[in-house]
């Protein structure tokens, strides 16, 4: 070592640990790995730097010198990634500080003094929410930013669909769990509202529902929406909170926590049965494979009546996210109670997945239908590797049931190529109960009606065609950005294979094949665009059509990072996230094996 470097060593190590001002803050390190943030300036928001592949600080939020919340957020040690708000407003006029243990291990004080975060952490009245990351969906709801998982609590009020979900408000990976909150009037618009619950002693805010109290049974009031979450620390409880301003902000129960278990129990689910006159509610019991049935005449007292579903159906994975309702099944005049348990991981392809079971429920129990085999049959809403922890808006209007899944994977949901947010949710879908060919009942998931009003300029329109091994090719015009609904039927003979790709000028495409021997839709994104995240990513998602005579209606729609697939009437869905480097702008279908007719394809521009 030269004498100059040794004297600039020494010289740095003498340094008091003098506080540093700037951008509104003022730093004082208090020891390796420790940092003290005094805020000195007005501002609304203190402005994180956060870099992904660091470790997560624990941010002690002091205020007039009590600890007043602790949260997490990976500060930027060599790279900001992009930048996340902390709101300051609660707070004014109060002395605010936070005390910062970083993770990273350093050796010395002058080593963590280096961490880029520092030199740009500031308060600052303006959060930048634009987001111009290519694969940000133009029309499927996503946080602003951050990160999003399952959707929480909807519900229907005066005109207004209330979506809440799983949010990380301070990053782009799973932590922090609040509830974010946006709201629509037509399930294709939504606007982005603050956050509606936050962590607090009890723990984060895991998944749950909402719903109306019109008779006041809880003691919020008339007009109450009343919510029920999973309070996660050591142990998932089951916590009550009501809203007298219609959903915008809560105020948790004293009483809390309303339900206790010994083993993880999650992600309560409830409704009022008019039938018993009580509130009934469903809550998985992960680790069992189970969902547990509870029914109560306040929400406060909860009785367990049943248990339902150990040793059936898909078991692989824990069970999350449940919902029981009942709807009618078409043509037969009779009604039938469908429970959804999303399973992860154990879905068909992978990772997670939405199971459902038909069957009765008398207010008490849940019995499951049985196949002609005498076996309860395992069964999914959608086909893709994307759906997951769906459930549906409680009081929709005119008896609907109009459900939303995180468009998603555990497998991979972390690592995705987006950055500033990640995760949307799937279109709203409307479900209805159908008898297939083999006797069974099945779910049918249509695009909600709603979602025809995003249909712009009809760039493809083409009448009756016969398709054989030679590709008819449509070309999607650039201004389109490949967004696009495709709505197309056709008639394939008894042993043709019908394929139409979507396909780029990168060479990418999506693959996806109707065939009429197995009678089956696949889905193949193994060549659709960048993949190298995850190896569990690249897939050939399978889908059974359920019709008996090769008549096959599709509706496509394509986002900037997705393809949803509903193939007659909802009868069968897949949904798979695609990252292609340019838009699709080319489709080509063909047929082998005898050919088929195209009746109609239609391609319609995506307004957004
Ligand atoms: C499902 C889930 C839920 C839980 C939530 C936590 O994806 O694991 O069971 O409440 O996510 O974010």
């Amino acid at each position: 070592m030269n004498l100059k470097k040794l004297s600039m060593t020494i010289a740095s190590a003498l340094l008091p640990l003098a506080a540093m001002a700037g951008n509104g803050v003022e730093l004082e390190h208090l020891g390796v790995d420790n940092t003290l943030l005094r805020v000195t300036g007005e501002g609304r928001y203190l402005i994180l730097p956060v870099q992904e592949n660091v470790d997560d600080a624990r941010i002690n939020v002091i205020v007039d010198n009590q600890i007043v919340k602790t949260f997490y957020a990976r500060l930027a040690k060599s790279k900001t990634d992009y930048t996340v708000p902390f709101d300051l407003t609660p707070y004014r006029g109060h002395k605010v500080e936070m005390l910062i243990e970083t993770p990273q291990g350093r050796s010395s004080v002058r080593e963590a003094k280096g961490d880029v975060c520092w030199k740009t952490i500031g308060v600052s009245d303006t959060f930048d929410t634009t987001n111009r990351e290519k694969y940000r969906p133009a029309y499927h709801h996503t946080p602003l930013y951050g990160w999003m998982n399952d959707p929480n609590g909807m519900f229907y009020k005066d005109g207004k669909w209330h979506l809440y979900y799983q949010h990380n408000p301070y990053g782009s990976k799973w932590q922090n769990m609040t509830w974010g909150h946006s709201v629509s009037s037509d399930l294709v618009n939504w606007e982005h509202l603050p956050l509606a619950i936050e962590p607090d002693g009890l723990g984060s805010i895991f998944s749950g529902s909402c719903v109306l109290d019109p008779e006041n049974t809880v003691g919020y009031g008339n007009d109450a929406v009343i919510a029920m979450y999973t309070s996660a620390a050591k142990s998932q409880i089951q916590s009550l909170a009501g809203s007298r301003d219609g959903g915008m902000t809560f105020k948790k129960y004293d009483g809390n926590p309303v339900i206790t278990l010994e083993s993880e129990a999650r992600d309560p689910n409830m409704f009022w049965n008019p039938d018993t006159k009580e509130w009934t509610l469903v809550l998985a019991h992960a680790l069992d494979h189970e969902m547990l049935i509870f029914t109560s005449p306040d929400m406060k007292k909860w009785t367990l009546q049943s248990a339902f579903g150990k040793g059936l159906g898909a078991q692989e994975g824990v069970w999350e996210c449940p919902d029981l309702f009942e709807l009618p099944v078409e043509g037969s005049g009779k009604s039938k109670w469908v429970l959804i348990c999303n399973i992860n991981p154990g879905g068909p392809f992978g990772g997670s997945a939405a199971q459902y079971f038909v069957g009765d429920f008398d207010g008490r129990t849940f019995t499951a239908d049985t196949g002609r085999d005498g076996k309860v049959p395992t069964k999914w809403m959608d086909y893709g590797k994307d759906h997951y922890a769906t459930v549906s808006w409680s009081d929709a209007p005119d008896d609907r049931r109009v459900v939303i899944g995180w468009m998603s994977n555990w497998e991979y949901a972390a690592d995705v190529p987006t950055m500033q947010f990640r995760s949307a949710n799937t279109l709203p879908r409307e479900l209805g109960l159908f008898k297939g060919a083999d006797g069974e009942t099945y779910l049918a998931s249509k695009p909600a009606a709603e979602l025809s009003a995003l249909r712009g300029k009809l760039m493809v329109d083409a009448g009756r065609t016969q398709l054989g091994a030679t590709p008819v090719d449509f070309t999607l015009s650039p201004e389109s950005e490949g967004l696009c609904e495709i709505v197309t039927d056709f008639d394939a003979r008894k042993n043709s294979k019908v394929t139409f790709t979507l396909s780029n000028a990168a060479g990418e495409k999506v693959v996806m094949t109707y065939d009429a021997a197995a009678r089956t839709m696949s889905m193949d994104r193994t060549a659709a665009g960048v993949s190298d995240f995850s190896g569990n990513f690249p897939a050939v998602t399978v889908a059974p059509t359920r019709e008996n005579n090769g008549r096959v209606s599709l509706r496509i729609f394509v986002d900037r990072s997705s393809v949803e697939l509903f193939g007659n009437d909802g009868r069968f869905v897949m949904t798979n996230l695609v990252f292609p480097n340019a838009p699709y702008l080319d489709l080509s279908v063909s047929a082998t094996d005898g050919g088929a007719r195209l009746n109609s394809l239609k391609i319609y521009s995506i307004k957004h």
